[in-house]
């Protein structure tokens, strides 16, 4: 097909556009606004999980210096949106006296100063009706029995007698996203109009939120997030901070901030679910997989739910002839769980990958050649992949660690003193998606341009890539090339999420440059250069101007273009939507990860020696931003393997801790030098730059590539996660 960009995207392994602002400080995230008569903004949480606030009591909080007003439910300013029993609770803040979670907003103190906030919520007073509640997931699960997700494929009975089978249950704690800096929100009304700087991976998303919730038109909402300092999915929703703060500021007619707490980084903005697995997989004697079977259950809120598609991977990266899977919600007085990094997929992998890796023991095969032997060939649907290179990520991972030589089929076969070492290996997949996306493109009389799409930058690179891109199509060097982001005023982004980011913008970006060559040509040579619309490929932008690459045309430069045709700026915008190829392939990222560590026989103690990830995503863009990703990804893979665990004290209904000194995760001193390799090859049906999502497969099958390795140092099978040293021993 014709892309018109038919160059492959110089693989620049550039410094960020951001990175200036980023360490100097000028860089703005969503707290960092200032405004004269600014009103800061602090939660009172529930102490109580469950039940009614029969009363409440806000008179010494009130006579605090620099209160201004406390808002509850008693006295929340008229919000449309928040009427109605099907509204989520998210919306419905300081709508009812009903508490669901522990933790949950109240109160909103309203005060000149974060001090005299922070200080005055300290006094407010509530009494309670309390009510019984649940909390405990584990003892809660069997209630519920899970339900066909999708329709079974094949037979259950056909396979589930198969001479090879393997049939286990995994646990996987809670684990919460905590990015480093915390959910805040400044809202300022003017008249009718609702400016909202918000931490958030959807500016767009938050814009048609707060919409519907105080039933005016998305236009008259502006959503800022221009620097994000880190989402991990907890920048999807819309949370309490962003509700509350637009209530306060159209209530006291000024600009309102909130900055959430660490503490309450734990109960309002989202994590991944506790959840149980059973995962059955049978094959031949020849190791070719007969079928699965898949369950999961996951904890969930019971004002409002969240489904985690745990069991969804099972149907796409390996192929199964017969497959069922089921899930259930179990509903606990806790608050609202979300996506989080590799949603689903990061869970379900873990049971998978463990129990194939188990099967190849049974097989007495090499779990490398039992995967190599069952990839799957087309997509769920029978649609055949675009490109899928699993296959060759499993075979460079296993040359990068030496698999063959250094890895002993027998566990606990390599020993150093108290330590006992073990490679293991896992693989990651992921729907490499794409969505509608728009750009826009400002160019001036020196030639420099300003690339411009909605879209957030959580930390991911886009706005370097977009820079990229726009070097590339164009050929205008990157010095003349500025970006802006994070802005509901500008074109149209999806989320920042789903690993799509990239992927998507890359076809408003395509569009948008494609459009200002056209117009450029145009303005230099007149309408009859563009009848032969193939022409455009050989024009490029350099520093001064525009020529053809074949010098069929004489050079014009920037100058005479815009003073011949008495123009101060050109601006184009663009949308772009997937092509018909979407509906033709199956579209994946893959990866495969190889780990060796060493167990401690005497304490337990793990520790992961290497790491060697090799990753599929496409046409690289930026290499060294696209490593930091799959970095980052199997560090958050260490975490969940073991450490990461949020723990409910369930006889009172709440976290035990709630800060990152309680909540373990890698530091520096826990991960390896991390190997990460790409395929690094284009695949042009899923958009113009080639590029396919990374990020989430970073982290999904990590766990179980930790756990399997763990297995070949000890001899023992790890299925509950976070696996602490008091597992081992
Ligand atoms: Mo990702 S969990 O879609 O930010």
């Amino acid at each position: 097909m014709d892309y018109f960009f038919d160059k492959p995207i110089a693989n620049f392994a550039t410094r960020r556009v951001e990175a200036e602002e980023k360490v100097t400080g000028k860089g703005k995230y969503s707290a960092e606004y200032d405004f004269p008569n600014l009103v800061h903004g602090v939660f009172v949480g529930s102490t109580i999980p469950s039940g009614k606030i029969a009363s409440l009591d806000l008179e010494e909080a009130k006579s605090i210096p620099g209160v201004i007003d406390i808002i509850t439910h008693q006295n929340r300013p008229e919000v449309p949106g928040l009427k109605g029993d099907d509204a989520k609770f998210m919306f419905k803040l300081f709508h009812t006296d009903n508490i669901f979670f522990d933790d949950q907003p109240i109160a909103l103190v309203l005060a000149e100063t974060l001090e005299d906030a922070t200080y005055a919520a300290t006094f407010v007073k509530a009494e309670y009706s309390e009510s019984n509640f649940n909390t405990n997931f584990h003892e809660t699960k069997d209630s519920q029995e899970p339900e066909d997700i999708m329709d079974e494929k094949g037979s259950l009975e056909s396979w589930e007698k198969a001479e090879f089978i393997v049939d286990q249950e995994f646990k996987i704690a809670m684990e919460v996203h905590n990015p480093m800096e915390p959910h805040a929100t400044i809202a300022n009304w003017k008249d009718d109009e609702l400016t909202l700087y918000d931490k958030s991976q959807n500016v767009y998303g938050v814009q048609s939120q707060v919409a519907k919730i105080f039933n005016i038109d998305p236009d008259k909402i502006r959503v800022i997030s221009e620097f994000v300092g880190g989402g991990f999915g907890s920048g999807l929703l819309v949370w309490p901070n962003t509700i509350a703060a637009a209530m306060a500021s159209k209530h006291l007619n000024r600009p309102v901030k909130i900055v959430l707490t660490r503490p309450q980084m734990f109960t309002n903005v989202g994590y991944r679910p506790e959840s149980w697995q059973r995962f059955k997989i049978g094959a031949d004697e020849n190791g070719k997989f007969l079928g699965a079977f898949h369950q999961a259950k996951h904890a969930t809120s019971s004002h409002t739910g969240h489904t985690d598609n745990i069991t969804g991977l099972t149907r796409k990266h390996y192929s199964f002839p017969n497959i069922k899977t089921e899930q259930a919600q179990i509903q606990l007085n806790i608050s609202k769980p979300t996506w989080m990094r590799g949603p689903g997929d990061a869970s379900g992998a873990f049971a998978i990958e463990s129990a194939v890796d188990e099967l190849s023991e049974k097989l007495n095969m090499d779990p490398v050649d039992l995967r190599l032997k069952n990839l799957s060939k087309t997509d769920m649907y029978g649609k055949p992949w675009s490109t899928n290179y699993l296959n060759e990520c499993l075979q460079i991972g296993a040359e990068r660690i030496n698999w063959k030589q250094n890895r002993k089929s027998n566990p606990g076969e390599i020993k150093e003193g108290n330590w006992n070492i073990g490679y293991g290996m896992a693989v990651g997949f992921w729907n490499a998606g794409r969505k509608d996306s728009d750009a826009a493109i400002e160019m001036k009389p020196d030639g420099s341009i300003v690339v411009r799409s909605a879209m957030t930058d959580i930390g991911t690179g886009t706005g370097t890539a977009m820079q990229n891109m726009a070097h590339t199509f164009l050929g205008l060097p990157k010095e003349k090339i500025s970006i802006e982001l994070g802005d509901s005023d500008l074109p149209y982004a999806p989320t920042q999420g789903g690993s799509w980011g990239l992927s998507s913008l890359s076809g408003g970006v395509a569009a948008a440059c494609k459009s200002l060559k056209t117009k450029l040509a145009e303005y230099a040579y007149g309408s009859k250069f563009i009848k032969g619309q193939g022409n455009l490929k050989l024009l490029k932008l350099d520093a001064k101007g525009i020529r053809m690459e074949d010098d069929s045309l004489e050079p014009v430069s920037y100058e005479s273009i815009f003073s011949q045709n008495n123009i101060q700026v050109i601006n184009i915008e663009e949308s772009s939507s997937p092509g018909k190829e979407a509906e033709d392939y199956g579209f994946c990222s893959s990866a495969a990860h190889y780990v060796k560590v060493k167990v401690n026989q005497l304490t337990g103690d793990i520790k992961v020696l290497e790491m060697v990830s090799v990753a599929d995503g496409g046409k690289i863009i930026n290499n060294k931003a696209a490593a930091n990703q799959i970095i980052g990804a199997a560090i958050g893979g260490i975490g969940m393997a073991l450490m990461e665990e949020q723990k409910f004290d369930n006889n009172h209904g709440r976290l035990i801790g709630n800060d990152l000194a309680g909540y373990h995760f890698p530091c520096n001193a826990d991960a390896p030098m991390i190997d990460v390799s790409f395929i690094d090859k284009p695949d042009y049906n899923r958009n113009p730059a080639g590029a396919k999502g990374l990020g989430e497969v970073g982290i999904i099958g990590c766990a179980a590539a930790i756990t399997n390795a763990i297995y070949n140092a000890t001899g023992k099978r790890m299925r509950d996660l976070p696996v602490t040293p008091d597992k081992i021993l």
